[in-house]
């Protein structure tokens, strides 16, 4: 952040720099994982963001704990798993024990998202909540003080390589309102480019998700940085 005075008044203003880019590792080589994790922490990135899904709360498939465990040496970097599961109460232990940092779970995924997030938040570890595109930001109102993320999925979960709902930006705007008081950061999944990046950022994004940004092409620290 910087300040600078303009009309006799001082303001603040984020610069670009100071979002987190977390890549997804939907993107990557599953068959080189711990190559491919290697790189990214080399290039820069400063989570690593793990798709989990169970092919019901989504339609795809993906991978699960021991996979999360079979790569956790790979970099020293906080490992942000994205729960895209339909039982999530069931998974946390697995996860944790994988050597999760971040655990998000679906507000839609469960009736019991308090239960829930006592639950991660029990482990030690920091606990998130994913809202589809279509999910009201008054779900997680009264779970602020049990939140150290907020995910707004920019697409569709499901599949990468989606085009960003421009609606997303509103939902960032007032969800950046309503957490100004607490230590949550703000990140966004789904659809994220230079351009829809820059937007997320101004609107108050943190933490910025990217599977195809980032594995484009295999010069992975010109595309983290063009998303800075
Ligand atoms: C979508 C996943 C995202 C996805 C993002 O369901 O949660 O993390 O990998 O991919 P891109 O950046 O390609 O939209
Ligand atoms: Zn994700």
């Amino acid at each position: 952040m910087y300040i600078y005075m303009a009309k006799g008044i001082f303001v603040y203003e984020r610069q670009n720099s100071m979002v987190l880019i977390a890549p997804s590792i939907l993107s990557a080589d599953f068959g080189n994982l711990q190559n491919e994790l290697k790189a990214l922490t080399k290039a820069g990135a400063d989570m690593i963001h793990l798709d989990i899904m169970d092919a019901h709360f989504v339609n795809n498939l993906t991978f699960g704990a021991p996979v999360v465990k079979s790569i956790r040496n790979a970099t020293k970097l906080p490992f942000d798993v994205h729960l895209m599961v339909n039982t999530p109460f069931d998974m946390i232990d697995d996860f944790v024990k994988a050597g999760a940092d971040y655990i998000t779970v679906h507000a839609e995924a469960t009736t019991h998202l308090d239960a829930l997030l006592t639950k991660i938040k029990k482990y030690g570890i920091k606990a998130g909540v994913a809202l589809n595109p279509a999910t009201n930001e008054d779900t997680i109102k009264y779970v602020l003080d049990k939140l150290d993320l907020v995910l707004v999925m920019s697409v569709n979960p499901g599949f990468g390589g989606q085009t960003f709902i421009p609606s997303s930006l509103d939902k960032i705007t007032k969800i950046k309102k309503m957490i100004k008081n607490h230590n949550i950061l703000l990140e966004v999944d789904g659809g994220i480019n230079p351009l829809t990046a820059q937007q997320c950022v101004a609107a108050g994004a943190d933490i910025l998700v990217a599977g195809t940004a980032v594995f484009k092409t295999d010069e992975y620290q010109k595309n983290i940085e063009a998303l800075k």
